[in-house]
């Protein structure tokens, strides 16, 4: 077993000024979420890299050897507008394969593996709308989706983490800048 654990996040980070003034409009909100957590458009993504094992075959040329992952995509609904048929594009840049995705269907394809190396959208399954946190008293569950991904990354050995090059939410009318990585 050869198992990192080293867990780094790619956050949607947005250092605007939406959420202030939602915060200053509604004055009855909850205590404003971490930095990390804050959008322009009020929906919040993280794709975090959890775990991941050492493939056979074992080979001595690292950049072909294979690592099982695990991680996790999670999609926030912290505005005051619900997400309607929430989707969002992966830009995976490690010749990754699909293995599963719980959560979420792949848009253009219902068959594992599938070979996401130039990225994949994620569209919401069975959730695929996310409510309000004003509409549901804050129920974590209606306002964010949480996907599980497992796969196979090709060629990044510890302590490198096998980010992928982007994330982003592609619903109409909400518009995302270039996501922060950070360690956890
Ligand atoms: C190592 O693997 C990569 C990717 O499969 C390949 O392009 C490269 O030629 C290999 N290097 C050697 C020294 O075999
Ligand atoms: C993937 O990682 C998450 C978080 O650590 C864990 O809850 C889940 O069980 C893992 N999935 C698999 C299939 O190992
Ligand atoms: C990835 O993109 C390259 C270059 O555009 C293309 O040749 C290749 O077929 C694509 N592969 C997949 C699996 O989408």
């Amino acid at each position: 077993m050869n198992t990192d654990r080293r867990p780094l996040t790619l956050f949607m980070l947005f250092i605007t000024f939406i959420p202030q003034a939602l915060a200053q409009k509604h004055g009855n909100v909850p205590a404003a979420p971490p930095p990390s957590e804050l959008s322009c458009n009020g929906v919040f993504i993280s794709y975090v890299f959890n775990t991941r094992t050492k493939e056979y075959p074992r080979l001595r040329n690292a950049t072909a050897q294979s690592w099982a992952f695990n991680s996790t995509v999670t999609v926030t609904n912290t505005g005051t507008v619900e997400v309607r048929a929430w989707k969002v594009f992966v830009g995976f840049q490690h010749k990754e394969i699909l293995v599963s995705a719980s959560g979420a269907v792949l848009d253009g394809t219902e068959d594992f593996p599938a070979d996401v190396r130039n990225g994949t959208y994620l569209a919401g399954y069975p959730q695929t709308d996310l409510k309000t946190s004003i509409d549901t008293a804050g129920d974590l569950n209606q306002i964010q989706a949480l996907i599980q991904l497992m796969g196979t990354q090709f060629g990044v050995k510890p302590p490198g983490v096998p980010m992928p090059k982007t994330i982003k939410l592609v619903v109409d009318g909400f518009k995302c800048p270039a996501p922060t990585s950070r360690s956890q």
